[in-house]
């Protein structure tokens, strides 16, 4: 079956991948009222569309941190994506910056900075988790920097890991452990082993690059990946700043207040997330502290989001509410599961497919002429 949209490459990620990189893919903390209240705030809003006008032509780019995009979304970081395909960042970098859309890099890659740097010319940002060992973090900066990574995302979310209950229930450990439950798994996915459970367990490198660790160090860089600094603080921001000459955004704001603060500590923008109802199982979805977030903080101050958004329209509606962008989180990963370059690639063409016709339907030619007139509420009153 070909693909028609994001949700079909759901599918097929699920019976591509191992339940436990699936779950890991899929599965959001405790009992997903986050996960589904991201969904959730995209269906409850609805448009105002305007006909008879020319929409011939209709302008989608966007400058996000500075940089020139073809439309307003980044491939956002995640972590472990050598879970899904071989050479998973270079893969997803290349095909961003195909699509004209930066990439951002998680701390937890399982691709070097440098690697990802020399598969692709594009633009690519840095998400920073900061450990306790904060030299680290300065290790990690200093490579990006010198890779030519722009903008920096720090991610406040995550002081912990949140309770995913899957983690339990599939046997997914950090380092992996072939228990015999887990060996069951992947044996019954042997699409999976041939393209890439036989290159071995996906390490996270880069972390271990800038702790200074030798090969053979899964446990040691696992181990530290969990030593996330708890005592990072809005002081630690100068810190930040002193290592980072580019545009910073502190990635996990969950709260109008917390992005005024983040534009008083000098950063450059927020991304309001959730980490995809992943952590904090109750934090509200991006889209509903959107509009607070803008009329509350200056103009320049560049609001991004990211958290269920699966569709074109989705973008159009968090654009209108005052984001400068989007970040796409899982999605792409859906396309990159079995399908590598080409299952980005067309995940990324779908949802700009039909962000083009969102715009073209509501009467918009230029994306950045949208606000919160072309919206209504209460479009899906079952969301
Ligand atoms: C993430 N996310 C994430 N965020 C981050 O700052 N660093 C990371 O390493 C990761 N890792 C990660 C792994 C996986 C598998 C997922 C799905 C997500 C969160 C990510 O950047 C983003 O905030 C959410 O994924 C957005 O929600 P959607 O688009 O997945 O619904």
């Amino acid at each position: 079956m070909t693909a028609a949209n994001v949700a079909d490459y759901v599918e097929s990620a699920r019976r591509f991948l191992p339940d436990f990189a699936y779950q890991y893919l899929e599965g959001g903390a405790e009992d997903e009222i986050t996960m589904t209240a991201n969904r959730a705030a995209f269906r409850r809003i609805g448009f105002t569309p305007r006909v008879l006008v020319d929409v011939d032509a209709v302008d989608t780019r966007a400058t996000l941190a500075g940089a020139s995009a073809a439309w307003p979304a980044v491939v956002g970081p995640t972590g472990l994506n050598g879970l899904y395909w071989p050479r998973a960042e270079e893969t997803l970098a290349q095909a961003a910056h195909a699509a004209g859309l930066p990439f951002a890099l998680s701390t937890a890659s399982t691709s070097l900075i440098e690697d990802v740097r020399r598969a692709s010319d594009g633009e690519l940002w840095l998400q920073l988790y900061v450990q306790q060992d904060r030299r680290i973090a300065e290790s990690m900066m200093a490579r990006a920097r010198a890779n030519g990574f722009t903008t920096l995302l720090l991610t406040v979310d995550t002081p912990v890991t949140g309770q995913r209950d899957h983690y339990a229930r599939t046997g997914f450990t950090l380092p992996l452990r072939w228990t015999p439950r887990l060996l069951w798994d992947v044996l019954a996915h042997p699409r999976w082993v041939a393209r890439v459970g036989r290159h071995g367990v996906p390490q996270l490198v880069n972390i271990a690059k800038s702790a200074g660790l030798g090969p053979g160090i899964e446990a040691q860089a696992a181990a530290l990946s969990r030593q996330m600094d708890r005592s990072l603080a809005w002081d630690d921001l100068a810190w930040l700043r002193r290592h980072w000459p580019g545009r910073i955004l502190v990635k996990g704001v969950q709260s109008v207040d917390d992005a005024v603060r983040a534009s008083r500590h000098d950063m450059d923008g927020v991304v309001l997330s959730n980490h995809g109802g992943r952590q904090l199982d109750g934090a509200p979805s991006a889209m509903e502290i959107l509009a607070g977030a803008r009329a509350s903080t200056p103009r320049g101050f560049e609001l991004f989001i990211d958290g269920g958004v699966r569709r074109g329209s989705d973008i159009v509606k968090a654009v209108a509410l005052g984001a400068r962008g989007v970040l796409l989180g899982r999605a792409p990963l859906y396309g990159l599961a079995g399908h590598g370059r080409a299952g980005v690639d067309h995940v990324l063409a779908l949802v700009f497919n039909e962000l083009q016709i969102c715009l073209r339907l509501i009467g918009c030619a230029r994306i950045d002429a949208l606000d919160a007139s072309w919206l209504s509420v209460a479009c899906d009153a079952h969301a």
